[in-house]
């Protein structure tokens, strides 16, 4: 019975060819619809970077960038020859702080981990003002370049009273009462930090993605393509140039008309604080595979199959397992799993037999290769839709970088969905490229180019 339930977890948790190529259509339908006066599922937002940079940019600024575990904050040093440096330091999220009842408390966390760090690296204090470019990795809504309303929390953040605000706004404040010497100069997407700061260092760029907490991409649209933007753009904007877009494609398919949704993916989605949305994201990004992979053994033990008399407390709470527990198995090199069987005792206090380790093993590799799989689909779909037929895509993220084979997988998707013969992946048509720090850098080269905008009064 318990190899029946397992054929039918590869079942549910495979992606055919054709399914592939089927989200992809339907994944070219939403991004148009959401760049048309309609809207739709996906947001498109306009990121208001209007230019590609041109490595000539140069300075130092500050960025911040708060992701989806991490604060960064980053001095960049811009080298005008397509080079940057960046001096950075992370700040740990704290526990709790992704639902904390007081907003305020978050923008204080992000403005004295601002302060920490000027103080850190300009011991003699500040001249004048610095720009800051403002990475915030959530849907916010731009008119112009430094503002972001948010439009909702993602990745498990529920903060209240933040949501239809200007982010940038609230942060200000704070850097106002603390006087810190900052001007909030560019407020951008992690993945149009990612698109821009890797195009400053590499021309094939065509995207910027984050396969992380969360999943997303960036491109640039030309504004003529952009109906919703009709009627929007003062006069001095040029119609017929480019726009960053950043398309908060975690949310396609939330009419669940193509995605191949398991009960265990209506399931997070249900016990999420966010029922309905970011439904691909759900799907395939690192804040749920531990979660997916959590919900599959609880369902298997519920029915008599796995980890019969063992206390499941533990393995009963929700998100207990993030996704460093799936790759840390997958990464266990022992033939019976000896590193997965001491993880599982010390964390869960669950004991394992060597074959339910081997299916837990089986269990993660479906659930990631899934996750790899169906999150190139976006790429495949702005390649089609903009006619690349090559090209290099910016990747970052936890899951991009730290989970084994996912690189690999990765690029299978790709190959699957356009039926290239296997070959080494560095060869495909479209290359999925690491952009180490590319949002810190990012935020810094776009408050360099609205600085140069704002200067030329426009
Ligand atoms: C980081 C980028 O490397 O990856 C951030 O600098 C981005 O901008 C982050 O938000 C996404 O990954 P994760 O896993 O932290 O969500
Ligand atoms: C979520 C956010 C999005 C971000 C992505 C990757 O999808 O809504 O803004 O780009 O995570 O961090």
């Amino acid at each position: 019975e318990l190899l029946n339930e397992l054929k039918t977890c590869e079942d549910i948790f495979t992606v055919s060819d054709e399914t592939s190529r089927a989200v992809v259509k339907h994944f070219i339908s939403e991004l148009n619809k959401g760049l048309s006066k309609e809207g739709g599922n996906i947001p498109m937002i306009p990121g208001w970077v209007m230019e590609y940079p041109s490595g000539k940019e140069s300075g130092d600024f500050l960025a911040i960038d708060l992701g989806g575990t991490n604060l960064r904050v980053v001095l960049v040093k811009l080298g005008g020859d397509r080079t940057f440096d960046t001096t950075q330091s992370k700040y740990k999220i704290p526990d709790g702080m992704r639902v904390t009842k007081d907003r305020e408390e978050l923008f204080a966390f992000i403005a004295d981990s601002l302060k920490a760090f000027i103080e850190e690296v300009f011991p003699d204090g500040v001249t004048g003002t610095l720009p800051l470019g403002f990475t915030f990795s959530y849907p916010a809504s731009q008119d112009k370049i430094n503002e972001g309303i948010l439009q909702r929390w993602t990745k498990g953040f529920d903060i209240p009273n933040v949501e239809g605000h200007d982010v940038v706004k609230l942060l200000e404040k704070h850097l106002k009462e603390q006087k810190i010497p900052i001007e909030i100069t560019a407020l951008i997407n992690d993945t149009t930090g990612t698109l821009v700061a890797s195009l400053y260092t590499d021309s094939e760029t065509k995207m910027g993605v984050i396969f992380g907490t969360g999943v997303n991409g960036a491109y640039y649209e030309d504004v003529a393509d952009i109906p919703k933007l009709e009627g929007k753009l003062a006069d001095d904007i040029p119609k017929d140039g480019p726009m960053a877009i950043n398309c908060e494609y975690g949310s396609f398919d939330n009419e669940h008309l193509v995605l191949p949704r398991t009960k265990y993916d209506i399931l997070v989605d249900e016990q999420s604080p966010r029922p309905g949305q970011q439904t691909f994201e759900k799907m395939t990004s690192g804040y749920y595979l531990g979660e997916l992979l959590r919900l599959v053994l609880v369902d298997l033990h519920s029915k008599g199959l796995i980890l019969k008399n063992q206390d499941m407390t533990k393995l009963n709470q929700e998100y207990i397992m993030d996704t460093s527990y799936p790759a840390k198995i997958e990464e266990d090199p022992f033939e019976n799993l000896e590193d997965t069987d001491a993880l599982l005792k010390k964390d869960l206090g669950i004991n394992t037999t060597v074959q339910e380790r081997k299916l837990i093993r089986r269990l993660s590799e479906l659930i990631a290769t899934r996750s790899a799989h169906l999150s190139v689909c976006g790429i495949a779909a702005i390649f089609q839709k903009r006619g690349y037929k090559t090209g290099h895509v910016a990747a970052d993220g936890s899951v991009y970088k730290m989970y084994p084979g996912f690189v690999e997988r990765a690029a299978e998707g790709l190959r699957k969905i356009y039926g290239w013969t296997p070959g080494p992946i560095d060869e495909y048509p479209i290359k999925i490229c690491p952009s180490e720090d590319g949002s810190g850098a990012g935020g810094a080269i776009i408050a360099a180019l609205a600085q140069k905008r704002i200067a030329a009064g426009k």
